[in-house]
């Protein structure tokens, strides 16, 4: 009958999960659609230590070890969760990411002694399937967690980039090892399965760290989706493993998911997935040519002028950027549309993909400040629109208007897709310098005779601005 409970609370529980990743994709449901599928994994757990009851029917008990972890790790995720810097989200991401593979592989190391201890040491009576999904677990898990570890360290700066000729080829002959020697260790069946166990685990935590230390800083997103996906089906082995259907259901959701925006992420960018994993791109280190050496010349506009500017048009498109973030602009940004829109002058947004550092961030940056869903233009959408725009508002975007892009096949966003601001009447452009954005490539937009230069910080330079609008 517990069991019959049990099952009914994991369709549940997986029903909740699909629910919550379809709500996720719209932003206004977003919110809701994390929650119900987190009540649907709160559920789950609890079911599963009360409800579960191994083939000789006694629970599963240890009830002082289960609580007292998750109430350890229930503080610290909620205290991280809440101290948490939007623009310091990818790295808590790949943090959270990198404990579920370690999850899924201390999962695999308890499971192998288990059964090996089971069969009382002699390799041939192991199951050859229970084997090759504890190794694919340990593998996939151990690569999950030692990655997002390095990605962790690299986004908040405690790691630094790092190749060496040849790093490519010997992360190759890592990961080939490491599969022969789980292939042979399935199919022969050979002695001492402790010793190749252990060494396929060290091999698969220096390919984790290997394989993400020289990605460049701008990639870091791409890598934690994939991670992510990894970490899902090192989950799912689990679920195998146990015959557990929500965590089998759970791993596969996520590990589709990460997939999904994987792909997605790399077609925003328009590179390859391999691109992204050997081109090391967005270090900040590869600086093309210089404003000097480009022989440009950029003009100020002042912020009465662009207040006047702004006032007197009829369309305005702002576009944010990763510096809105790092301003935390976004409240008086939404202010400053107010007061366009009650001057009778149309305002909206136009969001790059890959704006930020994370996918969606400007739309939930936006979505903080209230404005409107509606208001926010897909790239494809702001891009038709930019040719009937008066003034287009940058905001602390730099790489997603670079026309580079489009016109200087050696640049490294060579044939990225950008949002075609060139196309309005005037542009307006807010940073702090002339420094360049993450790709560390210079922007010719910022030269063009329709562009001029608002400098300094976003919320200060937006907070003035009202005030000249104001005045008007
Ligand atoms: P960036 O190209 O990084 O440019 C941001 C600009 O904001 C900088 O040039 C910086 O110039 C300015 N800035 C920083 N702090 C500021 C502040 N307080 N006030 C005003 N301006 C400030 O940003 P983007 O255009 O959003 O492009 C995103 C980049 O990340 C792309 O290269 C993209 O490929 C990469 N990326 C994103 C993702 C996702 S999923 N979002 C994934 C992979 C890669 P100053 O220093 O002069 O102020």
């Amino acid at each position: 009958m517990e069991l019959n409970i049990l099952t009914l609370v994991y369709l549940v529980a997986s029903v909740t999960f699909i629910l919550g990743l379809k709500m996720l994709s719209n932003p206004a449901a977003a919110r809701k659609g994390n929650l119900i599928a987190a009540a649907g994994m709160t559920l789950a757990i609890l079911a599963t230590i009360f409800l579960y009851e191994d083939a000789a029917g006694s629970k599963l008990g240890n009830y002082t070890w289960i609580f007292a972890g998750l109430s350890i790790g229930g503080v610290i995720g909620t205290m991280a969760a809440r101290k948490v810097k939007m623009t310091a989200m990818p790295e808590m991401v790949s943090l959270f990411n990198g404990m579920g593979g370690a999850c899924a592989a201390l999962i695999s190391i308890v499971e192998f002694n288990h059964m090996t201890h089971q069969t009382g040491g002699l390799s041939d009576a192991v199951d050859p399937v229970t084997l090759l999904i504890i190794l694919l677990g340990l593998i996939i898990g151990t690569v999950s967690f030692t990655g997002s570890m390095i990605a962790w360290g690299k986004l908040n700066g405690r790691v630094k980039d790092f190749s060496f000729p040849g790093q490519h080829l010997l992360n190759n002959l890592f990961i080939l090892i490491t599969f022969a020697l789980a292939g042979y260790m399935v199919f022969a069946l050979p002695e001492g399965l402790h010793i190749y166990f252990y060494i396929i685990l060290c091999l698969s935590v220096f390919y984790g760290v290997f394989f993400v230390l020289p990605i460049g800083g701008a990639d870091m997103p791409v890598v934690i989706s994939l991670l992510n996906s990894f970490t899902g089906v090192a989950a799912a082995c689990g679920g195998f493993l146990y015959d557990n259907k929500v965590m089998l259901t759970g791993g596969i959701l996520v590990g589709a998911a990460g997939t999904l925006l994987t792909i997605l992420m790399c077609k925003a960018m328009n590179r390859s997935l391999l691109n992204v994993l050997i081109g090391s791109f967005g270090g900040g280190s590869k600086a093309t040519a210089g404003a000097k050496e480009a022989g440009g010349h950029y003009k100020e506009i002042s912020l009465s002028d662009a207040a006047m500017v702004m006032s007197y048009a009829n369309k305005v498109m702002i576009v944010p950027g990763y510096g809105l973030a790092v301003a935390q602009a976004q409240h008086v940004c939404h202010e400053l549309e107010k007061t366009l829109e009650a001057r009778g002058v149309e305002v909206k947004y136009a969001i790059h993909p890959v704006a930020g550092r994370m996918p969606g961030h400007m739309n939930v940056l936006l979505a903080e400040s209230d404005v409107s869903y509606e208001k926010l233009l897909e790239m494809e959408q702001a891009n038709e629109e930019f040719k009937t725009t008066d003034v287009v508002l940058i905001l602390g975007a730099n790489d997603v208007v670079n026309p580079a892009a489009k016109s200087d096949p050696a640049s490294p966003i060579f044939g990225m897709p950008i949002l075609e601001v060139e196309e309005a009447k005037t542009v307006i452009v807010n940073k702090r310098s002339m420094k360049p954005g993450y790709a560390g490539i210079e922007n010719q937009l910022f030269f063009q005779p329709k562009t001029s230069m608002l400098f300094g910080d976003a919320k200060k330079a937006l907070q003035d601005l009202l005030a000249e609008i104001k005045n008007i």
